[in-house]
């Protein structure tokens, strides 16, 4: 009977630290890469606190470096302000520590920097997500034409690209001559890319490729290939072949 006040104490005093390391301190953990979409689909910018304490009492604000106010606001239990419909948090995931942000139907604007910020208390952390929105571009083309000392100058083209793609040249023999190349790239009114690589050849080279693909990796997606040829004596050009590969 004597040891039960002690008892007491001990329980007490463990469920009074446990609170207390669980009020004073989480953090926001997110991917350590950037998140890469396609547009038109739906991505979630993944956040989650840890330890994954219920957050529903929290205030969770979303926001990107390109707008000043918020794109939403979580606050006192509910979504207070959400500049677009198309950006949401999955509030019934609060209580699982989940932060994480949805953007439905990707836009290649939405690309850029997103940062969760989180208060609770006195307490404030945040962690940044980087978004990349992928778009794959026409098929590139090859024009001709040549240079003040008579060289064959090659440019193959494309556009509508989003970020820019990886150009490869390969001269007939299969040898990826791609640093003889310059790559320029233009903004289109989209947002998009015009891509055109350049490169000068010798005439004794006469077929080349010019294959355009995505940096990012995803198999699925095809590589746009295009061949120019010119014909042995030199005067003739072969029509220009272009062709997806998957
Ligand atoms: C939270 O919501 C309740 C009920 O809607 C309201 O009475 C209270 O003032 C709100 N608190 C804040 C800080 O907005
Ligand atoms: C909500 O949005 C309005 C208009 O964009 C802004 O004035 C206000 O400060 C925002 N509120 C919060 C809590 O960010
Ligand atoms: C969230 O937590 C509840 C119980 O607290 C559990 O039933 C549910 O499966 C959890 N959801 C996820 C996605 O982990
Ligand atoms: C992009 O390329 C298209 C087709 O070649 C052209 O019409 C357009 O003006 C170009 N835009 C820019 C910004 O260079």
């Amino acid at each position: 009977m004597i040891s039960h006040p002690r008892w007491s104490f001990i329980i007490l005093s463990f469920f009074h630290s446990t609170y207390f390391s669980w009020g004073e301190t989480f953090s926001i953990v997110g991917p350590s890469h950037s998140i890469i979409s396609y547009v038109g689909e739906d991505v979630m910018l993944p956040a989650f606190l840890s330890p994954a304490l219920n957050a529903e009492g929290f205030q969770v604000r979303w926001f990107t470096a390109k707008f000043g106010s918020p794109v939403l606001v979580y606050t006192n239990y509910s979504i207070v302000n959400q500049t677009d419909r198309r950006m949401s948090i999955f509030q019934e995931e609060l209580k699982n520590g989940s932060v994480s942000l949805l953007v439905q139907s990707v836009r290649v604007s939405d690309e850029g920097i997103y940062t969760c910020h989180v208060v609770s208390g006195e307490l404030q952390k945040e962690v940044q997500i980087a978004l990349s929105v992928e778009v794959l571009g026409t098929q590139p083309s090859i024009s001709v034409s040549s240079t003040d000392d008579q060289q064959t100058r090659l440019e193959c083209s494309a556009e509508k690209w989003n970020p820019q793609p990886e150009v490869i040249w390969r001269d007939m023999n299969g040898a990826d001559v791609t640093l003889q190349s310059t790559i320029t790239t233009e903004l289109d009114t989209e947002g998009l890319l015009n891509v055109s690589s350049v490169i000068t050849v010798k005439k004794d080279h006469n077929v080349f490729t010019c294959l355009m693909r995505s940096k990012a990796p995803k198999p699925d997606w095809p590589s746009r290939l295009c061949v120019y040829g010119e014909c042995e004596n030199g005067l003739t050009f072969v029509p220009v072949i272009c062709k997806i590969l998957s």
